[in-house]
């Protein structure tokens, strides 16, 4: 038998939507919710902090603050009073990708978003980023029309929308630095032969095969994998 096998598991309690259970210590608060007896059918993804589905809105014991973080990377705490966001109901600006060439525009980013002309630099949006991204920074880039480093800043945005749960100016940072991403690949970088390549071999079936077998490989494997694999232009140089 092992060590501690029979050693009683610490419990503390949560509230879901008000309600009171008692979930084993340690858990994230997706999976003390999941403990507790919920299912998540929207707001819940990868489970590993990379794809932003899951925003989260707690108050922690004798806190009268409101906090937002992910709900798979936060561990749930006694006394904390949880809910949960299917999803962050900011609106997203539609555009359509050929008509939003920054040439033709003063500024095209604050035509489509105006609101970040109300920017007061609070610097919510930075502190409330998971990512550590300088959010508030890329938010003045847009301003100042400059498009490659807003979308040099935002590299990373997992598009989870915190950032814009808290803002006081009611900026959508997130859609806004993905607006700026896709315009700089499609008009300011240069065409890449490689990747029309590569395209073409993926519609072709090339990789399917290989593919197949990634999905049925371990994480343990996979991430093995992962950290041997060869990158474009490592070895150059
Ligand atoms: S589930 Fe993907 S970031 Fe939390």
């Amino acid at each position: 038998m092992a060590e501690n096998e029979d050693e009683e598991q610490e419990m503390i309690e949560i509230f879901a939507m008000g309600k009171k259970y008692e979930v084993p210590k340690g858990l994230t608060i997706m999976t003390a919710l999941e403990y507790a007896g919920y299912k998540f059918v929207r707001g819940c993804g990868c489970r590993g902090g990379f794809c932003g589905a899951c925003a989260t809105v707690f108050r922690k014991k004798d806190e009268y603050k409101l906090r937002m973080d992910l709900a798979c990377q936060t561990a749930a705490e006694d006394g904390m009073y949880l809910v949960q966001l299917p999803f962050v109901p900011a609106v997203r600006e539609e555009y359509d990708i050929e008509e939003v060439d920054p040439e033709e525009h003063d500024n095209v980013l604050l035509d489509y978003y105006p609101e970040i002309a109300r920017c007061v630099s609070c610097n919510t949006c930075t502190k409330s980023c998971p990512q550590d991204l300088d959010v508030m920074d890329f938010v003045q880039a847009a301003l100042r029309g400059d498009i490659e480093r807003t979308a040099d800043l935002s590299f990373d945005c997992i598009q989870c929308g915190l950032c814009t749960i808290r803002c006081p100016a009611d900026i959508k940072h997130y859609h806004l630095a993905q607006m700026a991403r896709r315009i700089h690949g499609k008009y300011n970088q240069e065409y890449s032969d490689e990747l029309q390549k590569r395209l073409e071999e993926i519609e072709e079936g090339k990789y399917d095969e290989k593919m197949k077998e990634l999905i049925e490989m371990c994480e343990e494997d996979l991430r093995e994998r992962y950290e041997e694999r060869d990158m474009q232009g490592e070895e150059e140089g």
